[in-house]
């Protein structure tokens, strides 16, 4: 199937007051640790697809070639401003630079020795993690971000909106330059055991700092979580494993999509998530990230 999907670049303004809390899910804090694990991996992660799969353009023929150009703008958008909501959690919680040292160390020695097939397998398999994880918190969205701090909460919904759009970006080019079954099984289950240990470990380096590290329902929560994603990923990463897949026979979830077509170029803002229960296609003016 050829690439025929438009990714447009959305720079979204998001502006992160110095006293705005990085514990912004007030109900399930231990989410909000859980979340921020994973925004804490992505200036390493997403960097890496993005100068892997970016190697691979001269190879390319259109329309792929542009689609792929496309991708990696979005993806570095997703870094750039994950990297600035991370300097608060970093300045809140100093214990997780330790962990962000060990993510810096794990992707940079993934990106420096091992293939370009390896590496744009990992890419292709981390993809689709991202678009399984998005479909759990579509699923989730009312229990998780019905009292969350609107900023952070328009990040991370952004971000997973833009990777239901581009889901199969980076595995149109493992398929053009390899395709190999085997090698996208390891590196999606490489991908997959770097996600679980990092946001397991960088998750405890904040209940500790929250003082919650010995709290019972913290870690029953998590996981309990981690259960309900893997019944959602991991039938999702078999399917896209099969030989003759395509990410496009995957459904999209109906919220993201819709509220990101409410996003403003001319402004660079997008209306908070107005959480789920309420229609979000009526067109009022619900506010914006900034
Ligand atoms: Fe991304
Ligand atoms: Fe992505």
């Amino acid at each position: 199937m050829a690439p025929t999907t438009t990714l447009p670049e959305r720079r979204v303004r998001f502006a992160y007051p110095d006293d705005l809390d990085p514990c912004w899910c007030h109900r399930f804090p231990e989410f909000a640790c859980a979340a921020n694990s994973i925004s804490l991996i992505m200036p390493f992660a997403e960097p890496y697809f993005v100068k892997t799969v970016r190697s691979t353009l001269p190879e390319l023929d259109e329309p792929l070639r542009s689609q792929t150009e496309a991708f990696c703008r979005q993806e570095l958008a997703h870094h750039v401003e994950h990297r600035k909501f991370n300097a608060l959690i970093t300045r809140r919680y100093p214990e997780v630079v330790r962990v962000e040292g060990w993510m810096r160390r794990a992707y940079g020695w993934l990106s420096r020795t091992r293939s370009r097939r390896f590496n744009l397998a990992f890419a292709a398999g981390s993809e689709a993690i991202a678009y399984a994880l998005a479909r759990w918190i579509e699923a989730h969205l009312a229990q998780l971000f019905s009292d969350a701090d609107p900023v952070p909460s328009t990040l991370f919904l952004w971000h997973l909106a833009e990777e239901v759009e581009h889901k199969s970006a980076a595995h149109d080019v493992f398929e053009a330059l390899d395709g190999s079954r085997l090698r996208y099984a390891w590196a999606t289950s490489v991908s997959v055991a770097l996600l679980a240990f990092f946001v397991w470990t960088a998750s405890l380096a904040q209940l500790k700092a929250q003082g919650r590290f010995w709290n019972p329902i913290a870690h029953l929560r998590m996981a309990r979580w981690g259960v309900s994603v893997a019944f959602t990923m991991l039938p999702t990463l078999a399917v896209s494993a099969l030989p003759g897949h395509t990410p496009r026979r995957f459904t999209d979830p109906i919220y993201l999509p819709k509220w990101l077509a409410l996003f403003d170029p001319a402004t660079g803002t997008i209306p908070v998530p107005t959480v789920i229960g309420s229609p979000v296609s009526d067109g009022a003016d619900h506010g914006t990230a900034v």
